[in-house]
């Protein structure tokens, strides 16, 4: 009975780690709809869930054949381009750019209600 415990736990373990090697889609710290009216929920929606979702199952796709690729960052994986397979240069180049890219803009937007910034900033782009 132990042993059938310690080989479900094994197999627990590497279910785990074999999907948290894969790239996945940041959290967003906003709803869709948070940005409006400056991006309005269906653009925000497209953005994130089509075209990021789709570079992140493209570029696990193009990983899948190269364990030893899956657990690269992002960054790590642009950083070493030059040494990838040559069979999946275009799809990291394509789609790890644009997971990237895409990661760094929900990183540096928020929605106006939670926006800091200061009187004299916002005094400057009115004026
Ligand atoms: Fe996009």
């Amino acid at each position: 009975m132990k042993r059938k415990i310690n080989l479900l736990f094994a197999a627990l373990t590497l279910a785990v780690i074999s999907v948290s090697a894969q790239h996945t889609l940041p959290k967003l710290n906003y709803a869709y709809g948070d940005l409006e009216p400056f991006i309005d929920s269906v653009t925000m929606r497209i953005h994130y869930a089509n075209h990021h979702g789709a570079y992140v199952k493209n570029l696990n796709d193009a990983l899948a054949k190269y364990p030893e690729l899956k657990t690269k960052s992002i960054a790590d994986l642009l950083k070493g381009f030059i040494e990838l397979p040559a069979d999946i240069k275009t799809v990291v180049r394509n789609n790890g750019g644009g997971h990237y890219n895409h990661t760094f803009f929900w990183s540096i937007i928020t929605s106006p209600a939670k926006s800091k910034i200061s009187q004299a900033l916002n005094d400057t782009i009115t004026k």
